[in-house]
């Protein structure tokens, strides 16, 4: 008999089809709406593998709905949507993608530095509202991100892909970590410091550490006061790491040059947020990762660990 399969959302026809060869699947047909809770509940009921996305908690009380679940494979390497512990307790293993979206996201990162630097939105907006009337010194002026200073909170693998992206950039890279990078810190010179030094001393500070218990928050208003006049602060790991009205308070006095979102406590982010005010924030929705070459393989190595299990093979990149 086959086993059961739930997938949270509408993936590629073309990619889940294969895994009909060991599972019996069933889908919620929405690409765009996530599923209702209470329909998540109940398809797990029977479900002895569940295909989730980073909006699906799995958690005690899905897990409770969930009696014959087996494995959790998750659409994403961050995986704060997972209670591993209560994961851990019932024996269900879970996995995530890790390696596969390195690159873009620190692309991206990137995207995020110049965007609030050269104020790219803003400008776009000004063309396309009629306001260009002509071409003035200091018009739209922006600060430089070549020779500034970065400071990455969270140095693993994207944290050190953004890093050595900042050396192209003639950026000199400071970084906080729970572990030292000795090898990255000989090999390219990144520099560790505390996180108070960090934020004093960059001019752009980017968060890239995982979003857990440690890190839900860590950059307040305290934090955020601690941090240059003109600096930037980038965000493209979890919303719950900065206090968005802390950040927002921050941003109307003036205190911060600009805020670069690519996550947020609650998402969607409401429309009518009051980060949204502000001119110099860009808001993005949580498009790190999304490239087509990136999410396909993100899928793919989702399906490597189904179709291994479906053979009934040891999973690989266990987060459980
Ligand atoms: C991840 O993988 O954790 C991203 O946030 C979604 O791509």
């Amino acid at each position: 008999m086959k086993k059961k399969l739930f997938i949270t959302r509408k993936f590629p026809a073309q990619i889940v089809e294969p895994l009909r060869e060991y599972y019996d699947i069933s889908q919620w047909d929405e690409e765009e709406m996530v599923i209702p809770r209470d329909k998540l509940l109940a398809a797990v009921a029977d479900c002895e593998v569940l295909w989730v996305t980073l909006a699906d908690q799995v958690n005690e009380e899905l897990l409770s709905h969930a009696p014959n679940l087996k494995l959790v494979t998750n659409l994403a390497v961050g995986y704060n949507n997972i209670d591993v512990q209560a994961l851990r307790k019932r024996g269900v293993m879970a996995t995530n993608t890790p390696g596969v979206l390195t690159n873009t996201t620190a692309d991206l990162v990137m995207g995020l530095l110049l965007a609030t630097a050269r104020r790219i939105p803003e400008s776009e907006r000004y063309l396309r509202e009629g306001k260009w009337k002509s071409w003035y010194p200091m018009q739209l002026v922006g600060k430089d991100v070549s020779g500034a200073t970065i400071g990455i909170i969270g140095m693993g693998r994207i944290g050190q892909a953004v890093a050595r992206r900042a050396k192209g950039f003639d950026m000199k890279v400071l970084y906080n970590n729970r572990r030292r990078r000795h090898e990255a810190e000989e090999m390219y010179g990144f520099q560790y410091a505390s996180l108070e030094e960090l934020l004093k001393q960059s001019d752009f500070v980017v968060i890239m550490t995982p979003y857990n218990n440690d890190t839900e928050g860590l950059i307040g208003a305290e934090e955020l006061a601690l941090m240059k006049d003109d600096a930037v602060i980038i965000n493209a790991s979890r919303g719950g790491i900065i206090d968005e009205l802390a950040l927002y308070d921050t941003l109307k006095e003036g205190k911060l040059w600009a805020a670069g979102l690519d996550v947020f406590e609650q998402e969607p982010i409401a429309m009518d947020h009051p980060l949204l005010t502000l001119s110099n924030v860009v808001a993005l929705p949580h498009i790190g990762s999304a490239s087509l070459e990136t999410r396909t393989a993100m899928l793919m190595l989702n399906v490597k660990e189904l179709t291994a299990y479906g053979q009934g093979k040891a999973v690989t990149n266990r987060i459980d």
